[in-house]
């Protein structure tokens, strides 16, 4: 029961930020007027309802980390054929898929299960880990990361591998500094290209 509330206080954080609006030239006379301006964040399991919100924030993460790196037109038709109707399907099926939502918007969200390589020695994989552009650089990359873990390491997969392009240069940095380690690289076609993919290697327990 504790673990399950940790979790979820894990997957729920709210940001307040104080905004000075206004102050009074003379501050003997009237008090400063602050407003509290509250930013609820949260971290939680997709649902069904939550489909075209997801289409529109993989679509626009996907615009930006790939476009000049995946061919135009294949990048086009991964896009298309990730329509709300592909992740209603995926939610039915009870895939693992967390979304961060901003103030009631979903902003990001993460895929995983477990390793697709069996014969490597991680239990779990994160699939896929996106935030729309404006919402990066502020710490919910390592936030959904972190939830992605733990929800992995509740169904008992405590090592976790991640596949990034090797031209997706954020995604590399992102990665090394949440501590993964380099384990493989391969090839995979895209259209007519092929490109080279890098395995980052997580095998200590998930940061709580
Ligand atoms: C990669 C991504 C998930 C990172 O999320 P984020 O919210 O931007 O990253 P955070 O702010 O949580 O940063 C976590 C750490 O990574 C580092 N980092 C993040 N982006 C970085 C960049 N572009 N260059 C160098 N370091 C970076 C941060 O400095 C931070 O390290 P620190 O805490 O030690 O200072 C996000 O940028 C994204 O969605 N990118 C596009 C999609 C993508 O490439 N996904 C991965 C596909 S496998």
């Amino acid at each position: 029961m504790q673990a399950r509330i940790k979790r979820l206080l894990g997957g729920l954080f709210i940001i307040f930020s104080l905004q000075r609006m206004g102050t009074c030239p003379n501050d003997n006379l009237r008090p400063n007027i602050v407003s509290m301006v509250k930013t609820i964040v949260s971290i939680r399991h997709a649902k069904l309802e939550d489909a075209s919100e997801i289409a529109l924030a993989h679509d626009a993460s996907w615009r930006e980390a790939y476009r000049g790196v995946i061919p135009g037109i294949e990048l086009e038709r991964m896009i298309a054929r990730r329509g709300p109707e592909w992740w209603r399907a995926a939610i039915l099926r009870g895939s693992g898929l967390l979304v961060l939502e901003i103030d009631e918007l979903i902003v990001g969200y993460s895929t995983f299960g477990r390793n697709r390589v069996p014969t490597m020695p991680y239990s779990g994989e994160i699939f896929e880990l996106y935030l729309m552009p404006q919402y990066q650089g502020l710490g919910f990359g390592r936030r959904l990361f972190n939830v992605s873990r733990r929800e992995l390491a509740a169904y008992g997969y405590l090592s976790t591998i991640v596949w990034a392009l090797a031209d997706n240069s954020k995604a590399l940095s992102f990665y090394g500094r949440l501590g993964g380690q380099t384990v493989r690289q391969a090839e995979e076609r895209f259209g007519d290209n092929m490109l080279s993919r890098v395995a980052f290697g997580f095998i200590s327990a998930p940061a709580l």
